[in-house]
């Protein structure tokens, strides 16, 4: 028996969104290692111009690069409007795919839910009265997702073999912090919404991944903004003390548990498990 991991042996549609910089930006650097060189990766995300450069560097050593690399323009939020999602499947990646498929067989797919914000850290929980300002926070991160993985799964990949989902969770996720009601419910939200596709879905294999605490715009963000005088210092002291995680670091933790390809599906696991 080939010990080669399923998720490499056959060529790949990997679409990753947040592609553009910080995690995603690593986990896609790190994926094209290991998938089949014949892979096609979808890019997405609002910045083209750095999705660009992810798509340079993806494509700097030819030897090793994807066959294909696709950049979209993407805001999840506005996949909640049925005119643009239909536009972005039936205009966008269907024709994009299928004509960087060709005749060829992609046995796999892979979809990379890393897209996110973090909300407004100097806002407590009982501040939150602007409702405009919470529908939008779930519609990217969590409502977008939603219909963006159905349309994903009902419109480009209903027969293909072997199928992965990773969600980019959080502990924030399974765990309360001061500042972050937003962020934490929901990625507790999209950790259970995966462990329901898991028992849904026995054929599609679905992982909630927690990164770890990693060096990004958003945890500098958070750092320097949050309002919580304890949370700020806890954080300030993981840079002092040298413990945030580098992304290329984290991201190779994924590639490694998606290599092994063990995990129970629907399961949350975190870099330090
Ligand atoms: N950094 C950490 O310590 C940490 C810890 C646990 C979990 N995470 C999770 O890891 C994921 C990536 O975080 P990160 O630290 O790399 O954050 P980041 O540096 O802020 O990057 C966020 C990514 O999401 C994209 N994005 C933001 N809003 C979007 C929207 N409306 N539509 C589509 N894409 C959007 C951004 O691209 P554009 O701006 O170009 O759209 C960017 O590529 C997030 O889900 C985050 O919650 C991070």
């Amino acid at each position: 028996m080939s010990a080669e991991p399923l998720i490499s042996k056959c060529p790949s549609v990997c679409i990753v969104t947040g592609a553009s910089r910080g995690l995603g930006r690593a986990f896609t650097l790190a994926l094209a290692k290991i998938l089949h060189k014949d892979s096609i990766f979808v890019l997405m995300a609002r910045s083209v111009n750095l999705l660009q450069e992810v798509k340079n560097e993806l494509i700097k050593d030819v030897s090793k690069s994807p066959s294909h690399v696709i950049i979209v323009e993407f805001d999840q939020k506005k996949v909640v409007g049925k005119e643009f999602v239909e536009n972005l499947f039936t205009q966008i990646l269907q024709p994009q795919l299928s004509s960087a498929m060709g005749t060829a067989d992609y046995d796999t797919c892979l979809i990379l839910h890393n897209a996110g914000t973090l909300g407004d850290p100097k806002k407590k929980a009982v501040e939150l009265t602007d409702v405009e300002e919470i529908k939008n926070y779930f519609n990217i991160n969590l409502n977008g997702l939603i219909v963006f993985n159905a349309m994903c799964l009902r419109e480009l990949f209903a027969n293909t073999k072997n199928r992965f989902l990773v969600n980019i969770s959080s502990l924030a996720g399974i765990q309360a912090f001061k500042c972050l009601s937003s962020y934490c419910t929901g990625k507790a939200a999209r950790d259970m919404f995966f462990k329901v596709l898991a028992i849904e879905e026995p054929s599609i294999r679905v992982l909630n991944y927690a990164p770890g605490p990693v060096d990004t715009d958003m945890q500098t963000y958070l750092r320097e903004n949050i309002s919580d005088a304890e949370s700020k210092e806890k954080m300030k002291e993981l840079v002092e003390q040298g413990n945030l995680l580098k992304a290329e670091d984290s991201a190779q933790k994924l590639v490694e548990i998606l290599c092994r390809n063990t995990f129970t599906s629907g399961d949350h696991v975190d870099y330090f498990d």
